[in-house]
C-alpha cells in the first residue's frame, strides 16, 4: 500500500476507534490475553519451589548475599538483601548465570541509595532460618524452605512478608524449544530430568504465548521467550492498600479477586472508564498498606515492563473493631491484605518501607526516587488551555477577555495545531507567523506560555528533525533493525529513542533559544502522547519487540519511555536558561521518578460529574507515589460542561495542585467569560481563591522539595487511626492546614463532611465564616458559591488577598495571616518566600519562616537563619479565629531594633474573631505581636 493509503487507513481506523462512546476495551488486553499474566496468575498459593541455600549465605557490612534455587528446575538465583537508611530494605534477585543479562531499571532512583549496617542476629540451621537486623531496630527473618522473608518492626511485630503465599516466580531465560527437548537440552537448561514435571513448568512452556504472542492483528516475536517474574507481599497488620497509580479508581485499592488485576502499563486509553483496574497513561509501581494501629508499610517494585498487580484489600476492606469481632465470632479467616506484582521481564528488584507512620513511608519512597523541584510561582497559578487556540489573534483575545473580566490568568497553552503540520519545534507559518511578538506580548505582563512537544517525529523529507534523526540513527528500531514507523498525529512517524544519551542530547538541544526560534525562557513545555502513543500499534503503543539503545527490547523499558523524554526536556530547558530558571514541564505518561522533572495531569477525562469526583482519588494516589504536582482538565476534556458542573469543577480545581482548564478541539468554547454573568462570577471567585492561597501552595511545594512529603494529602496521613476515613474519596488535606471537600454532586444543596480528630480534640474552622466546628459528621449547606474548605485549628496560613491579573503582579503584595487557634490556644505555620522563578534560593536567597502563636504572642522568626531575601512584601492583616476573650491591646515589636508600636484591633463577638489591622511590618525580618 502507498504511504497515503496507509496513512488514511491508520487515521481512519483511529478516528473510528475514537468515535465510540466510552473506552473500547477491545483495544486493550485483559490479563488472560497477556501470556505472562495468564501464566503467573494461574499459579496456586502455597507451593513455592524456591529455596534459600543457607550454606551460601554471606554478609558484608550492609548486604546479605545468598543463592536461591528453584527446585523445579534446579536453577540458581542470586539474592542480595540490602539495608538502607531511613527504614528501607532492598531485595534484589537475579539469575546467577542467565543466558543473557536481564534488564535492570536505570534512571529512576535519585542516585545510589545510602546503605545502613546489617548484622546477623541468629542463624538457626534446624529451623532453616537466618535473622538479620539493620541499625534502626528493624529485623528480617529469612526462611530457607520454602523461601520467605518476614520483616519486623522495632517492637518485633511482623509487619510485612515476602512470598508468604508462595507466589514468587522468576522464569529463567532458556533456549527456545523447536522440538521436544532432549535430556541433554533439559540438562543444559537446568531442568529436572524426571517425569514429575511441576505445575510451573507446564505453564511456562505450554502457554501458547510463551515464545510468541498475537494480539488482534499484532504479532510479538518475543525473541527471549518467557522471562516473567512476580512476588507476593503480605501485610499482616494492615487493613487498606493504596498507591500504584494511575487508575481511574477509588483511592483505597479494591480486591482484584474475580476481576483483572490492576495493570501498570503506560497507555493512551481513549475515553477511559472509571472504577476500573485498566492501565492508563501513568504507571508508578509503589504500594502502601495501612492499618487500624495507625502504622504504614510500603513496597516499591522497581520494574519498567508491563506489570499487573493483584490486590487483596483485606478483611472485607474494613478491618475495624467490628469486622475483627465478626471474624472472631464466625471463626472466619479472611485473607490478609496483600499485593502481588507480576511483570513481564527484568530483574526482581524491590524496596520495603518500614514506616512506621504514613508520612515516614511517603518520605522513604521519595528519598529513593526524588522530589519535585520547587516550581516557579506561575506554575501554581491558573492555566488556560484548549486544543487549540487557533492563531495569534485568538491568544490575544483570550488574554484580553480574562483582563476585561478581571479573572486572574498566568499561562496560555498551545496544543499541537500551533506547529507546521505537527512538526514539533516549528510554527505554523500562517496562524502563528509572529511567535516572538505573541510570546512577548504575553510575557511582558508577567504571564507565560506553554507549548506542546510530542515524542513522535513526522517522517517528512526536509523536516530537519526527521532528517537528523534518520541520518544520525536517533530513532527506535523495529525488530528487523530498521527505523520503527508508526502512526500518530502527523501521520507516518518515528520515535526518538530517548534511552540513547546521544538522542537525549540532540533532543534537549532543540530547546535552546537559537534552535527553537520564537521561544523564550518564558515558554514552557508540555510533553504529551509519551506512553508512547502509536495509533496503529498494539494497544495503541509501540510493539514490544522494537529495539532501543543497548539492545533492549521495548518490552523491557516501556514504562520508562515518557520519563526519559521529560528528562531530556528538563535538561534542555535547564541548558536553555543556563541553569537560571526553573523549568515547567507537564507530562502525560508517568513512572517512578517523574516528579523530578514534571507535573502530571489525568489525561482525557470528560465533562461528567463522575469524572470530576475521580480527580480526587487519582491525584491522591499520585501524591503518595511521589508525584504531588497533579491536576485534571478542569471542565473535562470531552463534552461540554454546563454551568453548574463547570462552576463546581473550577472550585475543585482551585484546590488541586495543578490547576488548568483544557478541552477537546471538537467541543464548544468554554473560557470562563463565555458563561452567563453569574457563572463567570463564581468561576472568577474560585480562581481568585486559588491566587489568595498561592503563598500556602508555594510553601508546601518548597517543603515537599526538601522533605518529600506530599502536598495534597490523604486524611489518614494526619489522622492515621481514624479508620472510618481510610476509604474516603471525596476529602483530602492540603498540607496539614486545610481540609477540602469539593462538591462533586449535581444539584445538591448540602453535602456530608467528615471532620477528623475527635480523639485529639481537633477544631476546624470554615474558611468563609471562621465558624469553629467539632470533629464528626457534618451536614454542610452548599449554595453554588460555596466551596467546603476548613482550616485546621492550630495552624497559621499566609494568604495574599489583593486581586491581580497574574501571580507575577502579586510578588510584592502584602500578606494576611489566618491564625486558627487550637483548643489550647496555640497555632503555627510556615511561610516560604523567594523570587518565584530562579535558582538563587539554592544560594540562600529566600526566607523560610515560622509563624507561631502561643501565650498571647504571635511571632515571626526565620527557620533557616543563614538565608535571607529582600522581599518588599509586608503584613497587612492578621485574623485570629477562635479567640474567646479579646485582648485589650496589642503591640508590634521589631526584634532587630527593639522598637515597638501599638496596633489597632477589631473584635467580632459573633464568631470570636480578632482582626489586627495594618501592622505594616516587613516580612523580611523577624517580629512579634504581643497581645495583652
Ligand atoms: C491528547 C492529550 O491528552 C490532550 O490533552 C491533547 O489535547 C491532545 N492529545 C492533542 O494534543
Amino acid at each position: 500500500m502507498g504511504s497515503w493509503k496507509l496513512y488514511f487507513v491508520a487515521v481512519f481506523g483511529f478516528l473510528i476507534s475514537h468515535t465510540v462512546v466510552g473506552v473500547d476495551k477491545n483495544n486493550f488486553k485483559t490479563c488472560d490475553q497477556s501470556s505472562f499474566c495468564r501464566r503467573l496468575r494461574k499459579l496456586n498459593p502455597g507451593n513455592s519451589p524456591y529455596e534459600l541455600l543457607l550454606d551460601t549465605v554471606s554478609l558484608d557490612k550492609h548486604t546479605l548475599s545468598a543463592d536461591i534455587r528453584n527446585n523445579n528446575y534446579n536453577v540458581l538465583f542470586k539474592l542480595n538483601l540490602i539495608a538502607l537508611v531511613d527504614g528501607t530494605f532492598r531485595v534484589v534477585i537475579d539469575e546467577k548465570q542467565p543466558l543473557k543479562p536481564r534488564y535492570k531499571v536505570e534512571y529512576v532512583l535519585n542516585g545510589e541509595p545510602t546503605v545502613d549496617k546489617l548484622t546477623v542476629v541468629e542463624k538457626n540451621q534446624n529451623a532453616g532460618t537466618i535473622k538479620v537486623a539493620n541499625g534502626q531496630g528493624h529485623s528480617v527473618i529469612l526462611h530457607s524452605k520454602p523461601l520467605k522473608f518476614d520483616f519486623f518492626n522495632p517492637q518485633n511485630e511482623l509487619v510485612l512478608s515476602l512470598n508468604e503465599k508462595g507466589l514468587t516466580t522468576l522464569e529463567h531465560l532458556r533456549h527456545k524449544p523447536d522440538h521436544p527437548k532432549t535430556d541433554e537440552e533439559k540438562k543444559e537448561d537446568g531442568e529436572n530430568n524426571d517425569d514429575n514435571v511441576p505445575e510451573l513448568q507446564y505453564q511456562e512452556e505450554n502457554d501458547p504465548g510463551a515464545w510468541e504472542e498475537n494480539y488482534k492483528s499484532h504479532h510479538d516475536t518475543k525473541p527471549r521467550g518467557p522471562e516473567g517474574l512476580s512476588m507476593d507481599v503480605t501485610f499482616p497488620k494492615a487493613t487498606h492498600v493504596y498507591g500504584i497509580p494511575e487508575h481511574a479508581d477509588s483511592f483505597a485499592l479494591k480486591s482484584t479477586k474475580g476481576q483483572d488485576p490492576y495493570r501498570l502499563y503506560n497507555l493512551d486509553v481513549f475515553e477511559y472508564e472509571l472504577d476500573s483496574t485498566m492501565a492508563i497513561y501513568g504507571a508508578v509501581p509503589v504500594a502502601y498498606a495501612h492499618g487500624a494501629d495507625g502504622n504504614t508499610v510500603g513496597v516499591f517494585w522497581l520494574n519498567a515492563a508491563e506489570t499487573w498487580v493483584d490486590v487483596e484489600a483485606g478483611r472485607s476492606g474494613r478491618a475495624d473493631v467490628v469486622s475483627s469481632l465478626v471474624n472472631l465470632v464466625s471463626g472466619s479467616t479472611a485473607p490478609l491484605p496483600s499485593v502481588r506484582f507480576m511483570s513481564e521481564s527484568g530483574v526482581l528488584d524491590t524496596f520495603i518501607f518500614m514506616g512506621p507512620s504514613p508520612s515516614d513511608c511517603f518520605r522513604q519512597y521519595t528519598k529513593l526516587t526524588g522530589t519535585a523541584n520547587l516550581p516557579q510561582m506561575f506554575a501554581l497559578a491558573y492555566h488556560q488551555c484548549r486544543w487549540n487556540y487557533n492563531d495569534e489573534e485568538d491568544v490575544r483575545s483570550v488574554e484580553e477577555n480574562f483582563d476585561r473580566n478581571d479573572i486572574p490568568l498566568d499561562v496560555i497553552w498551545l496544543d499541537i495545531e500551533y506547529t507546521d503540520r505537527k512538526k514539533y519545534f516549528t510554527w505554523d507559518a500562517i496562524r502563528f507567523a509572529h511567535p516572538n511578538e505573541m510570546v512577548t506580548n504575553l510575557t511582558s505582563k508577567g504571564r507565560k506560555m506553554v507549548i506542546i512537544i510530542d515524542p513522535h517525529i513526522k517522517r517528512e523529507g526536509g523536516y530537519f528533525v526527521h532528517e537528523d534523526a534518520t541520518n544520525q540513527g536517533l530513532y527506535v528500531k523495529n525488530k528487523d533493525g530498521k527505523d520503527y514507523e508508526g502512526w500518530c498525529w502527523p501521520g507516518s512517524s518515528s520515535y526518538l529513542d530517548f534511552f540513547d544519551p546521544k538522542v537525549r542530547k540532540y533532543y534537549s538541544e532543540r530547546y535552546l533559544l537559537d534552535n527553537f526560534q520564537g521561544t523564550t525562557n518564558d515558554v514552557h513545555i508540555w510533553n504529551d502522547m509519551n506512553e508512547p502513543s502509536v495509533f496503529n500499534g498494539p494497544e495503541i503503543t509501540m510493539p514490544k519487540d522494537c529495539i532501543h539503545y543497548g539492545d533492549w527490547e521495548h518490552r523491557h523499558v516501556h514504562n520508562l519511555y515518557g520519563l526519559l523524554q521529560i528528562k531530556g526536556t528538563y535538561e534542555g530547558l535547564m541548558e536553555r536558561s543556563k541553569n537560571t530558571r526553573r523549568p515547567f514541564i507537564l507530562t502525560r505518561s508517568a513512572f517512578a521518578g517523574t516528579q523530578r522533572y514534571a507535573a502530571v495531569w489525568t489525561g482525557d477525562n470528560a465533562a461528567e460529574w463522575s469524572h470530576l469526583a475521580v480527580t480526587i482519588p487519582m491525584c491522591l494516589s499520585f501524591a503518595i507515589s511521589g508525584v504531588s504536582f497533579c491536576g485534571a482538565d478542569v471542565g473535562g476534556f470531552f463534552k461540554y460542561p454546563e454551568a453548574e458542573l463547570m462552576t463546581r469543577w473550577y472550585q475543585a480545581g482551585a484546590f488541586q495542585p495543578f490547576f488548568r482548564a483544557h478541552s477537546h478541539i471538537d467541543t464548544k468554547r468554554r473560557e470562563p467569560y463565555l458563561y452567563d454573568a453569574q457563572t463567570m462570577a463564581h468561576i472568577r471567585d474560585a480562581i481568585r481563591r486559588r491566587y489568595s492561597y498561592l503563598p500556602l501552595w508555594y510553601t508546601l511545594f518548597y517543603e515537599h522539595s526538601i522533605s518529600g512529603l506530599p502536598v495534597m494529602r490523604p486524611i489518614f496521613m494526619h489522622f492515621p487511626k481514624e479508620t472510618d476515613l481510610f476509604s474516603i474519596d471525596n476529602e483530602y488535606l492540603i498540607g496539614n492546614y486545610l481540609l477540602v471537600r469539593p462538591v462533586t454532586e449535581e444539584g445538591v444543596s448540602s453535602v456530608t463532611v467528615h471532620l477528623p480528630g475527635s480523639s485529639t480534640g481537633e477544631i476546624w474552622y470554615d474558611v468563609d465564616t471562621y465558624q469553629p466546628l467539632q470533629p464528626g459528621k457534618l451536614n454542610q449547606p452548599v449554595t453554588i458559591s460555596k466551596i467546603p474548605v476548613y482550616q485546621r485549628g492550630g495552624t497559621i496560613i499566609s494568604k495574599k488577598e489583593r486581586m491581580r491579573r497574574s501571580s507575577a503582579l502579586m510578588a510584592n503584595d502584602p500578606y494576611t495571616l489566618i491564625v486558627a487557634l487550637s483548643a489550647n490556644h496555640t497555632a503555627e505555620g510556615n511561610l516560604y518566600i523567594d523570587d518565584g522563578e530562579s535558582f538563587s534560593y539554592k544560594e540562600g536567597k529566600y526566607i523560610y519562616a515560622k509563624l507561631n502563636y502561643q501565650n498571647n504572642v504571635l511571632s515571626y522568626s526565620l527557620i533557616d537563619k543563614h538565608a535571607s531575601y529582600p522581599t518588599k512584601a509586608w503584613l497587612e492583616r492578621v485574623v485570629i479565629a477562635g479567640m474567646k476573650t479579646p485582648p485589650k491591646k496589642a503591640e508590634l515589636r521589631m526584634l532587630a531594633t527593639g522598637t515597638s508600636s501599638p496596633l489597632h484591633l477589631t473584635y467580632h463577638t459573633g464568631n470570636d474573631v480578632l482582626v489586627v489591622r495594618k501592622p505594616e511590618v516587613s516580612m523580611a525580618a523577624p517580629w512579634n505581636i504581643v497581645f495583652e
